[in-house]
């Protein structure tokens, strides 16, 4: 897997397909996609536009929360290879450790279990459909469960980290069980949170020493312990900068001190089914409310069903 993708998360559709050609013009050989980004089609047109050959080209995709059951899963496998217009994934992640009924947001399914859909996805990669399979948003319990049972073990846990989330000891945790650590929103989203980290003055600072941008050092940081980065853009420049620049100089142990100290647990992207394992008691309150009102009263069209 090459150790900068680009993300397709919050790449609007009409701008994710150009982003798609930018980033392969820069040599970029690896996407980050998911059948919930809703973006899918546009990206295997921009595939299919690019010419370059498929088997250059390493191509993630997730799996969404309600498609649980061994033939939902092979379901959205299907439409996610057709979208994409390829016949086999590099890697499909499951894209959050949650069981909901088909076409419902959080409602739990008790005839599912993520043991089932692991064994599913396993009987997909001895099909071809995929080569590897992992996980995404797993803590360190999910993990090792997954470990007690898994035949084929997890290649990968794609997770938030940045300098204010850096999870150190959940990344190594799966470092040393051998399962790579993608970062999901390794800028700390960018500009679209007034609290990002572009303009953070220890990252400005050491991108000025570098003659760097800020957005470089926050991918070095992560490259250089070995978690492969994901950076979202849609502008060319930007593509091509977060492909080459990280790779032009090295953090100092004093650089990577002083970033620790940016460290405040904070995350952009915590959504209400999410098991992290520092949710807070309200956290845990807000996500009972909401599984209760999706059991009782209404099921929400799936993401997943979209084009
Ligand atoms: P855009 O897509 O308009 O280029 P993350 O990957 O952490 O979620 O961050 C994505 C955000 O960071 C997007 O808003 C993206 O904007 C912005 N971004 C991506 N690369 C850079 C860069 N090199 N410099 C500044 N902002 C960037």
């Amino acid at each position: 897997m090459p150790l900068i993708g680009l993300g397709t998360w919050e790449a609007d559709p009409g701008v994710v397909g150009s982003a798609v050609q930018a980033s392969l013009d820069a040599g970029c050989r690896h996407l980050d996609c998911a059948a919930a980004y809703r973006n899918e089609h546009e990206v295997g047109e921009a595939l299919a536009a690019s010419g370059v050959p498929r088997e250059e080209i390493f191509i993630t995709s997730k799996l969404w929360n309600d498609r649980r059951r061994p033939a939902d899963v092979e379901a959205a496998l299907d439409k996610t290879l057709s979208r994409l217009g390829t016949d086999y994934l590099d890697l499909y992640l499951i894209h959050w450790p949650v069981v909901w009924a088909k076409d419902s947001v959080m409602k739990p399914d008790a005839q599912a279990s993520l043991r089932e859909t692991w064994q599913t996805l396993e009987k997909l990669v001895d099909a071809g459909k995929i080569k590897h399979i992992g996980v995404s948003n797993y803590n360190e319990a999910e993990i090792k469960e997954l470990l007690s049972y898994a035949r084929i073990r997890p290649a990968v846990n794609q997770i938030e980290l940045h300098p204010r989330l850096p999870q150190t000891q959940l990344v190594e945790y799966c470092q040393g069980h051998g399962i790579c650590v993608t970062a999901y929103s390794p800028l700390g989203r960018g500009g679209k949170t007034k609290a990002g980290l572009l303009t953070n003055p220890t990252v400005a600072r050491v991108a000025a020493v570098h003659g760097v941008s800020p957005a470089s050092v926050l991918l070095r940081w992560n490259l250089q312990r070995g978690v492969v980065v994901i950076p979202k853009s849609v502008t060319p420049a930007r593509i091509r900068q977060n492909l080459e620049e990280p790779w032009s100089f090295r953090l100092s142990e004093q650089e990577l001190a002083a970033m620790a100290t940016i460290d405040d647990g904070a995350r952009f992207c915590s959504p209400p089914w999410s098991t992290f394992a520092d949710r807070t008691r309200s956290d845990d309150i807000v996500t009972s409310c909401l599984t209760r009102l999706a059991s009782g009263i209404f099921a929400v069209a799936s993401l997943d069903i979209t084009k």
